[in-house]
């Protein structure tokens, strides 16, 4: 039987094949893999390790903050402040940036997450995860949110850890998408699948179908043409899936392929969308890309997108490369 390969030895063995990750990077990725299995463990506890509901406060989003929310936050930045591989941090759960206290050294890398998303899934028991992004501090002394603001393509590592009926982490260093499973009695994540491919086609799409009346005209008629099956100009059945959690729907399609879409819609016509670009949209956009599929906000490609805030949202159209360019297409012919 082929030996087992933690994540240790898949990014030292990375490491040394072709340089795409410095000893820095390897350590910063082994903190937030340390995290996310701390986060883990008290998901599982859930209502026994009075995890569940609300904390009682809202983020900078407007956003009920659950307890989870706080407690997979908290856990983050500690895991990740001594190290001496950061700068900062950024978070859905922060207003500003947590830049690493004069205490401890500080390092090259930034690091931003979502530290639990799927927030509505916790109290039902559903898959949730965290997701994280790393961009290279640039170079000046000091760090302000301005260092933050970097288009997508520049990420230098990108992943998620998705705690569902097994806790997967997720993980892209340029170089395809490699996934590990945790390996509870061993207490580490261990390399279950590599090079990862989404199908270039699909029959499976996923949005939130209750906001139909308040999308935008491209939108509206590719999901029409998906419901029309094989009576309608594209001759297929499509099957439908909404989990409410990105985590879980991305990691959905990266194992079957699929497209995934939360459209701007009229309900705040203001905001370009509901998810976040830099600490959602990017990371997973950046995964997706490098499974072979594609991630579009219906007229550029997400990691084209000059970040103007930390907070920034962005319309998302991501999975399949032949659904998204149908998207994209559709976008072009009514000019939205
Ligand atoms: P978060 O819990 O981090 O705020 O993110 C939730 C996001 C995303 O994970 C999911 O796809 C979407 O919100 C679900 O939104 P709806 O409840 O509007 O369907
Ligand atoms: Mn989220
Ligand atoms: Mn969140």
């Amino acid at each position: 039987m082929a030996p087992k390969i933690s994540l240790t030895r898949y990014l030292v063995e990375q490491q040394r094949a072709d340089g795409t990750i410095p000893s820095q990077l390897r350590l910063l990725l082994e903190v937030v893999a340390r995290a996310c299995k701390s986060i883990s463990l008290s998901v599982n506890k859930g209502a026994l390790g009075g995890v569940l509901g609300t904390a009682g406060s809202e983020n900078v989003q407007g956003e009920v903050q659950k307890k989870l929310d706080i407690i997979a936050n908290d856990v983050l930045i500690e895991a990740n402040e001594w190290g001496g591989h950061l700068a900062a941090m950024a978070s859905e759960e922060m207003e500003g940036i947590h830049v690493i206290p004069n205490r401890y050294p500080q390092g090259e890398f930034l690091l931003l997450f979502d530290p639990l998303d799927g927030s509505s899934n916790i109290d039902v028991n559903v898959s949730i995860g965290t997701i994280f992004s790393v961009l290279r501090k640039p170079e000046g002394t000091g760090v302000s949110e301005q260092d933050f603001l970097q288009a997508g393509a520049k990420q230098v590592a990108a992943g998620y850890c998705v705690y569902g009926p097994q806790t997967t982490l997720v993980l892209t260093v340029g170089a395809g998408v490699a996934m590990f499973t945790l390996d509870r009695e061993q207490g580490s994540f261990v390399l279950t699948q590599e090079n990862v491919q989404i199908p270039q086609d699909t029959k499976e799409f996923a949005i939130n179908m209750s906001n139909m009346r308040h999308w935008d005209a491209p939108v509206r008629r590719y999901i029409d043409e998906c419901l029309e099956g094989t009576e309608g100009v594209r001759g297929k059945d499509f099957n439908m899936r909404w989990i409410a959690s990105m985590v879980a729907d991305v990691h959905r399609i990266l194992t079957r392929g699929g497209v995934f879409m939360y459209p701007w819609d009229k309900r705040e016509p203001e905001k370009p969308g509901k998810l976040r670009l830099m600490y959602e949209a990017n990371p997973m956009s950046w995964l997706v890309e490098q499974a072979g599929g594609a991630a579009s906000n219906g007229r550029q490609r997400i990691l084209d997108i000059p970040p103007s805030k930390l907070h920034e949202r962005v319309s998302v159209i991501l999975g399949s490369k032949n659904e998204v360019e149908r998207l994209v297409g559709y976008h072009q012919a009514t000019g939205v």
